[in-house]
């Protein structure tokens, strides 16, 4: 039996070394990297010579979204985690702690709003709500401990456009953080308008094919490099093949959301003209509260969600016109290449009481639905055939 180490199955396994590059990038899926010495070791914690230790800290792949994530956002640096909440609870922990004050708005993806109740309850952080569509409330609520203000670009799911730039001035110099999910940089850069971080759940757009779990951040540079110790002790931070998968997906951000919110527009005027509809909600129609700052700063639009209320019935009828229309599922998530739906009042929202679901105007007949990549005409066609079934 041959002595030799590469022999043995548990030394098996080379990184080969290419003369011709891969074209596409690889994935570095290890838990950790070889270091020859400990004068290397030294080089790699003092930041003198680039270089990754141990997966959970980075990665190649993570480094490389991370830098495409801020190039895309204008920003200095960007980082990379398990999932959007993971991105917007390490900023969160990372920017505020014990006897601390955070403003975040009061309609807001739901999980979010249950991670400001947990820091709230269990880590004795103080959080003030306010409507963020009236940037003036602020002024109210600044308080010398004030850390940061979370906002969401667009929100979720009654599509409130957020002025970011009034909302940016009325703080001052209290950090902006904007969740631009719903938007990607393909529509709006929330730091050009005056944020200091943007946020991402990657497992929307920014991938666009529904199949990863991903968050991002991106800021100054010594915001990221704090953010990212955070979610090393508190193993936030996501795995190579996901930050690969999301890589991949980027390549053709532009394209997808030009198509999808064009086509959201186009859905949203059909739904609006529908009889078997209650309300629309898309900030392109002129009766939404929030269309003029839409106009004014979405000129290639909002992205790809529109949501709608059924004429009554509550949570029955929306059975019903699940039922009827199977081409669409119904899933908890949003922006997958396909058409889907979704019902805030049971999932997102579902942990809210009715009483706090009606404050902030989320009825059980309410339905979001994330347009995908499919003909528009084709959309109108199942969305009118379902909700002629229910008129019957
Ligand atoms: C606006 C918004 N922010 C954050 C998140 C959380 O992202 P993730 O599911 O990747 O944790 C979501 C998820 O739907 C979302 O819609």
């Amino acid at each position: 039996m041959s002595t030799e180490p590469e022999s043995h199955p548990a030394r098996m396994g080379h990184v080969p070394e290419l003369s011709t590059p891969p074209s596409s990038p690889p994935i570095f899926q290890t838990t950790a990297f070889d270091i020859p010495d400990l004068d290397v070791l030294g080089q790699l914690h003092s930041g003198t010579t680039e270089g990754h230790i141990y997966t959970r800290d980075s990665n190649p792949n993570h480094k490389a979204l991370g830098q495409s994530i801020a190039a895309l956002e204008g920003a200095d640096s960007g980082a990379v985690f398990a999932s959007g909440m993971g991105a917007i609870a390490a900023v969160a922990m990372t920017l505020s702690g014990a006897g601390d004050r955070i403003i975040i708005a009061r309609s807001m993806y739901g999980i979010t709003l249950k991670l400001m109740r947990r820091l709230a309850t269990q880590f004795d952080v103080d959080v003030a709500y306010y409507d963020a569509t009236q940037p003036q409330q602020l002024s109210e609520l600044l308080t010398p401990e004030t850390k940061f203000c979370l906002v969401e670009t667009v929100s979720n799911p009654l599509l409130e456009v957020i002025d970011l730039r009034a909302t940016a001035e009325a703080l001052g110099s209290v950090p902006l953080v904007v969740d631009s999910t719903f938007t990607t940089p393909e529509l709006v850069r929330p730091l050009d308008h005056g944020a200091a971080i943007v946020v991402h759940s990657g497992s929307k757009y920014l991938n666009g094919h529904g199949d990863v779990m991903l968050g991002l951040a991106a800021g100054s540079r010594i915001q990221m490099k704090r953010v990212r110790a955070t979610s090393s002790v508190f193993g936030q931070n996501a795995n190579p093949f996901e930050s690969w998968l999301t890589q991949r997906g980027l390549r053709t951000l532009p394209l997808r959301m030009r198509q999808i919110a064009t086509s959201c527009t186009e859905l949203a005027d059909f739904l609006n003209a529908h009889d078997g509809v209650r309300a629309v909600f898309h900030p392109s129609l002129e009766q939404h509260g929030t269309h003029e700052v839409a106009v004014r700063d979405y000129p290639h639009g909002t992205g790809g969600i529109v949501s709608i209320e059924l004429k009554g019935g509550g949570k029955e009828a929306v059975s019903e016109f699940m039922r009827a229309m199977p081409e669409i599922p119904f899933s908890a998530t949003l922006a997958d290449s396909r058409t889907t739906i979704s019902h805030p009042a049971t999932t997102s929202h579902g942990f809210m009481s009715a009483q706090e679901r009606q404050e902030i105007g989320i009825c059980d007949e309410l339905i979001r639905i994330s347009v995908g990549l499919e003909p528009v005409d084709r959309l109108k066609g199942e969305l009118d055939r379902a909700l002629q079934t229910l008129a019957r």
